[in-house]
């Protein structure tokens, strides 16, 4: 069968980066001969003015159809008044969730033209190449039980629950070491093992999962408090560091900052691998719509594109055009080019339409 990609681009700036995207892949088609099948549909708000859903059946019967879905982004102050039930986040919330989406994967790239947009110091963050893959359907976020409850003498006791089986602990570990093997042999996992149960579980169960399957990747583990303070002091010790919901929810977000703007930052999500062997995949930027600036053609497409890129590497085993795609953004930041969110002072910064062209000269 042909390859096939969804295209979900979304509200705000999310339909501007993926025209940019969708230039990159006709380009692959008449240069390289990659071909795609591709469907474009709506999510979001988009979906919610098309259908006043914000994910008709019909596209989640898509999405679980093919190869990959690529999403721009969702959501705007349009539609920030509904009740949550019918936001534009709901049909991103859909898709993760009918997809079981358990693997979320940031990497967190430092391109050497922007090591000075860092937060941290250049020897610090040059040449930084790490990937978290943080599970994503399971733990605090979801366990029961939850809820805010009524004491006898009058105080009120929140109460969410960390809960892990051995299962969803070592499917995230079985994609965490695929990726180390496709990289640099390294896998680091996280937890508090120290104070936590399902921290205990979860390295016995890496541990095993280690021993079974993976003995080629060299494996460590750290407590995620200390992986927290080891990522601003030296983040270039880390390969792939896998982690659960709520430690990896803020250990990503610590490593988005170490290589600079949101405008750069790809994600993927994965799930199972089905009958056909295919692995159910939706990639998307890590940043939002970004309605200040929608419509401008102001956004930078480079996240979207490496997410992009992502899907070629992970869903299509193209490397080598994940690559040239990585290769072209590299050589275009080189060169000079950027748009406003990460321009260096007195610097000219150039439109979403201007950098899409800027990468496919690259
Ligand atoms: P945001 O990521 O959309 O924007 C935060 C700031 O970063 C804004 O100033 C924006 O202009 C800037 N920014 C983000 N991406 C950029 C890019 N590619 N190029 C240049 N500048 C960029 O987050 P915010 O403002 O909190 O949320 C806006 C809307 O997006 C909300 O409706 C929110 O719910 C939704 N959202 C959707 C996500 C998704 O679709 N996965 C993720 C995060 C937020
Ligand atoms: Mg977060």
């Amino acid at each position: 069968a042909n390859k096939s990609i969804l295209f979900l681009p979304g509200d705000g700036i999310g339909p501007e980066a993926m025209t940019q995207v969708r230039r990159v892949i006709e380009w692959m088609g008449r240069e390289r001969s990659v071909s795609f099948d591709l469907d474009e549909d709506l999510v979001g708000g988009a979906a919610i003015d098309a259908h006043g859903v914000p994910l008709a059946d019909a596209t989640m019967e898509k999405a679980l159809n093919v190869d990959a879905v690529l999403l721009g982004a969702v959501g705007g102050p349009k539609w920030d008044d509904l009740p949550f039930e019918k936001k534009p986040e709901r049909g991103l919330l859909r898709l993760r969730k009918e997809m079981e989406l358990y693997a979320n994967l940031r990497p967190a790239l430092c391109f050497e033209a922007l090591v000075s947009a860092s937060s941290l110091k250049p020897e610090i963050v040059s040449g930084l190449d790490i990937m978290i893959v943080r599970e994503l359907t399971g733990g605090v976020y979801f366990g029961e039980p939850r809820g805010i409850e009524e004491l006898p003498d009058g105080q009120r006791r929140g109460i969410n629950t960390q809960v892990y089986t051995t299962n969803e602990i070592r499917r995230v570990g079985d994609v965490a070491f695929d990726l180390a093997r496709k990289r640099s042999g390294h896998v680091t996992s996280s937890e508090k093992a120290n104070v936590m149960e399902s921290g205990v579980l979860w390295r016995q169960e890496i541990t095993k999962l280690h021993q079974e399957k993976h003995s080629d990747i060299k494996l460590d583990h750290m407590y995620a408090d200390n992986a927290g303070m080891q990522l601003v002091r030296n983040p270039k010790q880390f390969d792939v560091i896998v982690t659960d919901n709520l430690f990896g929810d803020m250990l990503s977000d610590v490593a988005a900052m170490l290589t600079g703007s949101l405008g750069m930052l790809p994600s993927a999500s994965l799930g199972d691998v089905d009958a056909n062997g295919r692995r159910k995949a939706l990639y998307e930027p890590v940043h939002g719509s970004a309605p200040d600036i929608a419509g401008q053609d102001k956004a930078n497409p480079l996240a979207t594109l490496l997410s992009y890129a992502m899907a070629l590497r992970y869903t299509f085993d193209l490397a080598e055009e994940a690559d040239l795609v990585e290769q072209a953004v590299q050589n275009v930041l080189d060169s000079g080019i950027r748009t406003p969110d990460i321009m260096a002072e007195g610097t000219k910064a150039v439109s979403t339409s201007a950098m899409g062209d800027a990468v496919l000269a690259e």
